[in-house]
């Protein structure tokens, strides 16, 4: 019985395995699904370099993968912009060589991109995936650049989610990038005032609730989808709400400022189609209360 259980389970080779979402994944799927976790550094249970042509060809000849999800990046836009060869190496290069991989062994792949393809745009979100990206950072560039290589390789295997920002909290087992939630809950234990924007919008999404329903994606039509919340709060307002959900609004004028830059930031993603498809996401402002309850505050 277990065997056959064993047998029918799908493939899932996940790149990025060691990262923010991947650790996640895996851990909220690795007994529903067969999964090949990998990544690079020390902490890699599986390592593969993805710029490693070769490597990566022979780790899909030997795992045959239904699904991929290709999570791995450079997703540093400091670091990119610094090192724009080594991002495009790994952002660019790296995607195309899983992509290839992907045409050879029959995988559907799943491209992780990001609403970061919009940052150059000078007219404001929500964007619909219609819109037309103008990316000015080199990580930005990235991304819409494999997207478009993958889409001219993979016409009927692929599908590209761009993200919006993710959030969510230090687990067990897993690993922590910047973001709201985190910042918010570090900036109070350094004793360190926030600063934040009174004109900047972004989509906020639960890591978890990205996560909990992401196989709906593996039936949906082959196609790019604007993947997260919808939020109509600024960054401040943002703020101003989990502090207080980290019960501090006694103390929110001692805890936060707030700014406006000298051009309004609007990044947002209009998710509707993900939406109409079954994929649907709770509202940021309470997607943030959602994740502070499941955390205990
Ligand atoms: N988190 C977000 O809010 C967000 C939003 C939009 C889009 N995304 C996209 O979603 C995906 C997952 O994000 P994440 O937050 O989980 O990112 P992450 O935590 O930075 O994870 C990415 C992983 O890829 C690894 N990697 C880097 N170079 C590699 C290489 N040459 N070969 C194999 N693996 C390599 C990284 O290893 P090292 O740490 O050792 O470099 C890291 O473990 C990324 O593609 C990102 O661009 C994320």
């Amino acid at each position: 019985m277990t065997n056959l259980n064993k047998q029918s389970k799908q493939k899932i080779l996940i790149t990025g395995a060691n990262g923010f979402f991947g650790t996640r994944f895996i851990k909220t799927w690795g007994q529903r699904y067969e999964i090949l976790g990998t990544d690079v550094g020390p902490k890699a249970k599986v390592a593969l370099d993805i710029t490693d042509r070769e490597a990566v060809f022979s780790a899909f000849a030997e795992f045959q993968p239904d699904f991929v999800i290709h999570a791995a990046a450079i997703a540093v836009t400091d670091f990119c912009n610094l090192h724009p060869k080594a991002a495009h190496k790994v952002n660019v290069g790296g995607a195309l060589n899983i992509g290839e991989a992907c045409k050879e062994h029959n995988g559907r792949l799943v491209f992780i991109s990001t609403e970061q393809v919009f940052n150059g745009n000078a007219e404001p979100g929500p964007y619909k995936e219609s819109d037309t990206p103008e990316p000015d950072t080199v990580y930005g560039q990235n991304k819409l650049e494999a997207e478009g290589k993958l889409k001219a390789l993979l016409e009927d295997q692929l599908w590209i989610l761009r993200f919006t920002w993710l959030f969510g909290l230090p687990e067990r087992d897993t690993s922590i990038n910047p973001n709201v939630v985190w910042n918010a809950l570090q900036a109070q234990l350094a004793g360190k005032k926030m600063v934040e924007r009174t004109n900047e919008y972004r989509g906020l999404t639960y890591v978890h609730e990205l996560i909990d329903q992401f196989p709906k994606v593996f039936d949906l039509p082959f196609g790019l989808y604007h993947t997260g919340a919808k939020n109509d709060l600024s960054r401040y307002q943002i703020a101003r709400l989990i502090l207080t959900g980290f019960g501090q609004e006694d103390r929110l004028d001692e805890l936060l400022d707030h700014t406006e830059a000298p051009q309004d930031r609007d990044i947002r993603l209009d998710t509707s189609l993900l939406a109409a498809n079954g994929v649907v996401f709770t509202e940021s402002k309470d997607a943030i209360m959602k994740c502070l309850k499941e955390f205990g505050f």
